[in-house]
C-alpha cells in the first residue's frame, strides 16, 4: 500500500496571520518523517463563500465550483493537520465553514492539531475535536500547544518556532500517533473498498 498523504490546513487567512508560522514548522517536521507524504494546503486559495449550499454535504453532492474543487482537494489525503488559531474561545470561522463543506471526504480519516494563542488554542482545538467526530474523523489524543509567551517571542523576538524544545517534542509524538492512526485507517478504508467492489 501507498505511503499516507497527509495535509497541513493552513486554519486561518487573514493578512498577517499568524498561522504561517506553525504550518511551516509542523510540514518541516512532518517531512523529515519517512513513515508519509505531507502537504501545505491554503484555505487561502479556496476562497469558500460562507456555507451557501442548499443540502448538508452529508446527503447530497455539492453544487458550487468552489465547494467541488475544495472536496476533490481533500479526497486526496487520508490525514489532516490543521492550524488551530482561535477567536473567541473557538475555532476559526474559515476553519469551520472549510470543514462545513465536505463529508464523506473526511470520514474515516485522522485530524491533528497545531493550536496557538493565550492558551495554545485548546479551547478551539476541543470544539474542533467534537466536529472531527460528527464528521466521522478520528482526532487523535495528542495536540500541539503554542503558548503565549512563544507565540510573543515569534511574534516580537524574532525566535523560531523551533527553537522550542517542548514544541519540537511535542510535534514528533503528534506526528508518531498520526501516523500509526493514519495507517491503520487507510487499512481499514482499503479493506472497506475491497469488499464492496467484490459484493
Ligand atoms: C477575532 C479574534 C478573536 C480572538 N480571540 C482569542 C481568544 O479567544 N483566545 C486567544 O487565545 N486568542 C484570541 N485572539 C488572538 C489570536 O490568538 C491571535 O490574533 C492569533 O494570531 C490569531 O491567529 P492568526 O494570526 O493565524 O489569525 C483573537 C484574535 C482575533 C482576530
Amino acid at each position: 500500500m501507498s505511503k499516507p498523504k497527509i495535509a497541513i490546513v493552513v486554519g486561518s487567512t487573514r493578512p498577517g496571520r499568524f498561522a504561517d508560522h506553525p504550518a511551516q514548522w509542523i510540514f518541516d517536521r512532518a517531512r523529515a518523517k519517512a513513515d508519509f507524504d505531507v502537504e501545505l494546503v491554503d484555505l487561502r486559495d479556496f476562497a469558500l463563500p460562507l456555507f451557501d449550499e442548499s443540502t448538508s454535504p452529508a446527503y447530497a453532492p455539492v453544487e458550487s465550483e468552489a465547494a467541488k474543487a475544495w472536496q476533490d482537494k481533500v479526497a486526496e489525503f487520508d490525514g489532516f493537520i490543521f492550524t488551530a488559531a482561535e477567536y473567541n474561545r473557538g475555532p476559526t470561522a474559515v476553519l469551520k465553514n472549510a470543514l462545513d463543506y465536505a463529508y464523506a471526504q473526511w470520514n474515516g480519516k485522522t485530524a491533528a492539531f497545531v493550536g496557538y494563542g493565550g492558551v495554545g488554542g485548546a479551547r478551539a482545538i476541543e470544539q474542533l475535536r467534537l466536529n472531527a467526530i460528527e464528521l466521522q474523523m478520528a482526532p487523535i489524543r495528542n495536540g500541539v500547544h503554542i503558548m503565549f509567551p512563544v507565540y510573543m517571542d515569534v511574534v516580537k523576538n524574532g525566535k523560531k518556532l523551533a527553537d522550542f524544545d517542548y514544541l519540537n517534542e511535542s510535534a514528533d509524538a503528534l506526528l508518531d500517533q498520526l501516523g500509526w492512526w493514519t495507517s491503520a485507517l487507510k487499512s481499514a478504508r482499503a479493506a472497506d473498498a475491497a469488499t464492496a467492489k467484490a459484493a
